[in-house]
């Protein structure tokens, strides 16, 4: 496929008015995106648990206009207006365009609402792009005799990416790959897939407890960070380093190795925090109390031998990772262990989940 499949070939009959929802998650890297190309075609492949828990639903309501010169939209973030998100949604709007020409013909209020906290460090870009996605592309669809659900499904991933790349992992579930990939069927660097080969039990049920270490807005954006990685001196080594770890995966993946995960896992997290150390300028988005978890989840895991890991998104919080058959026993170790060292004693329990659903409206 190429991205003119996305441009739609003939003159709908796109409806008047309408009012459609879509609750869309988040998602955590394994193998992390860090670097990207024009028009957000990461630099290398990436693959990452869809979650559950962590979640944005957005309600769209539209109806066509007469002035169609620009785009008109309302915004509304947990109930209240919110004019700091506008210019983002406009640019996401002008990306899209070409692949949903009806956009300018609309007036549209989007009301939108996390299921975590607000500013708990977690990216709500991610979900918020799917949702929103999701819910313009369904004016096409509405449109369209008999779409099919997976080029939907697909579109969705390809639009949702323009507004933030690992949105696009955000469409479908519970193992999502994004990024061209030799020896892996269907991967393309225009939108996430769901992970082709073979998958062990385990890891379709594994938890993600995410300790919100710092709360706060991030210091450097992952905008301006992916950025850095252009010049960068390692740039071309890691991105090597993404596709060797995305192929020893793939054995895990089939047969549920937890040690090698862990390896792979925890390498994968700290290189994407050793290219932040290593940018120019060089900054840090891990905390002190980011280390101590990570340093008493290898204590506890050498102590117990219980296949518990660590993975980092771009900021200082922490992701556990763990089986769901030792969910007991790492959950009273975050309790009695790790959260001391989170911003108000909080932490979010989530685990993999399926990926976006349209929500049904009475
Ligand atoms: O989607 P962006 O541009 O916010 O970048 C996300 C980058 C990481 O979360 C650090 C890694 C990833 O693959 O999700």
């Amino acid at each position: 496929m190429t991205e003119k499949d996305f441009i739609p070939q003939e003159n709908l009959n796109y409806p008047k008015k309408g009012k459609v929802a879509y609750k869309a998650p988040s998602n955590i890297a394994l193998v992390k995106y860090w670097g990207k190309k024009e028009n957000q075609i990461p630099a290398n492949p990436s693959v990452s648990f869809t979650l559950d828990a962590c979640a944005t639903r957005t309600t769209l309501t539209y109806h066509q206009k007469e002035d169609k010169s620009d785009f008109c939209f309302d915004l509304f973030f947990e109930g209240k207006p919110k004019e700091d998100f506008k210019p983002k949604i406009e640019t996401f709007l002008k990306r899209i365009e070409r692949y949903l020409p009806y956009l300018r013909e609309y007036h549209f209020t989007i009301e939108t609402s996390n299921s975590f906290p607000h500013s708990s460090g977690i990216a709500s870009s991610a979900s918020g792009m799917a949702a929103l996605a999701l819910c313009l592309l369904e004016i096409e669809k509405e449109a369209t005799v008999n779409q099919d659900s997976d080029f939907f499904d697909k579109k969705a991933s390809f639009l949702a990416r323009l507004g933030s790349g690992s949105a696009c992992r955000s469409i479908k579930g519970n193992l999502v790959q994004w990024g061209e990939h030799e020896g892996l069927e269907n991967s393309t660097d225009l939108f996430g897939v769901n992970y082709p080969n073979k998958v062990n039990d385990v890891f379709k049920s594994f938890h993600d407890t995410i300790l919100l270490v710092h709360k706060g807005q991030k210091t450097v954006s992952s905008t301006v960070g992916h950025n850095l990685m252009n010049g960068h001196p390692y740039a071309a080594s890691r991105f090597v380093h993404a596709h060797t770890n995305l192929a020893a995966l793939e054995a895990v993946f089939a047969n549920g190795d937890l040690n090698q995960f862990i390896n792979i896992v925890e390498s994968e997290a700290l290189t994407l925090h050793a290219m932040m150390m290593s940018s120019t300028p060089y900054f840090i988005l891990m905390m002190p109390n980011t280390l101590n978890i990570i340093n008493a989840i290898w204590t506890y895991r050498k102590n117990t031998q219980i296949p518990v890991c660590f993975t980092l998104d771009a900021g200082a919080n922490v992701h556990v990772l763990y089986p769901e058959s030792y969910s007991k026993e790492v959950m009273a170790f975050i309790k009695t262990e790790l959260v001391q060292y989170c911003e108000n004693g909080h932490y979010i329990c989530d685990k993999v989940g399926n990926g976006a659903k349209k929500i049904e409206l009475k």
